[in-house]
């Protein structure tokens, strides 16, 4: 069971002082909405120990048993312009983290985290639009910490901190820590000129310049070399074609040039 008044104690951000806890949820992402909605304060935190329909990018479940990961969502009420810069924040809050723990993690566009090319953390940032205004986002994370075991189809393709150190977490420290990298970035997200905060998205990850890749969209498959982020967050890829900009998708394949 997540220990809430452990995780308490080690929270240094003001985001989580409001937490809702579930044994078992469907997804926490869903309940952040409805708290959301209701007009629950920025920084709300859902987080629960398993969850029965963790959602995942391209209407992928997210695997949830209880006891060993993390899951939980974040309600944030940024400017819309800001909205671009976002996954990339929970993504750089999760590499920070683990950075911390020894871990170097590599972004893979839009918003996975791998280890070892193995996926350790996922996130998902769902928002509400009305009349072109942002009324909330919110921001999903699922990090594997100290699960040892995988369902068969993610053996190859998943890995957890443990698997990689050998050793045992706390996940109530890890929140707290997450939080609180999160929350220094999140208050800064405006601060930066979009080409600094790029480079920095780009420092952290090996896939977003000058790597062959095959990009899986509903529909068809682009190939081409990856030439950055352009200022929407979008990612340039050179193809026989000329640039394009990408917003969905998956990145399949990589070869660095
Ligand atoms: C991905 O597919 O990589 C994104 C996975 C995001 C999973 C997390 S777990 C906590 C939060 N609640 C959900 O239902 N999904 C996110």
């Amino acid at each position: 069971m997540f220990d809430i008044p452990a995780f308490q104690k080690r929270r240094q951000s003001k985001f989580g002082s409001e937490i809702y806890y579930f044994h078992e949820i469907d997804s926490t992402n869903a309940f952040a909405e409805q708290l959301a909605r209701e007009g629950c304060p920025e920084g709300t935190i859902v987080i629960a120990d398993s969850q029965s329909a963790g959602r995942g990018r391209n209407k992928n479940q997210w695997h949830s048993p209880p006891s060993v990961n993390l899951y939980f969502s974040i309600v944030l009420r940024p400017d819309i312009s800001c909205l671009n810069r976002l996954p990339f924040v929970c993504g750089l809050a999760i590499a920070n983290t683990l950075k911390q723990q020894g871990l170097l993690a590599d972004l893979k566009w839009p918003n996975d985290i791998l280890i070892n090319n193995k996926k350790i953390s996922g996130v998902l940032v769902q928002t509400a639009v009305e009349e072109n205004a942002l009324l909330f986002a919110v921001a999903g994370f699922g990090l594997n910490i100290n699960a040892t075991e995988f369902p068969f189809d993610l053996q190859s393709s998943a890995t957890s901190m443990t698997l990689e150190t050998g050793t045992m977490f706390s996940r109530e420290s890890i929140l707290a820590a997450i939080l609180f990298e999160f929350e220094t970035l999140y208050q800064g997200i405006t601060l930066t000129p979009w080409i600094e905060f790029a480079r920095e998205v780009e420092i952290h990850s090996s896939y977003l310049n000058g790597c062959e890749v095959l990009i899986q969209q509903e529909g068809r498959v682009l190939h081409g070399i990856t030439r950055g982020l352009d200022a929407q967050g979008g990612l340039i890829l050179e193809t026989e074609n000329g640039n394009l900009a990408i917003y969905s998708g998956d990145v399949q394949a990589c070869r660095k040039k």
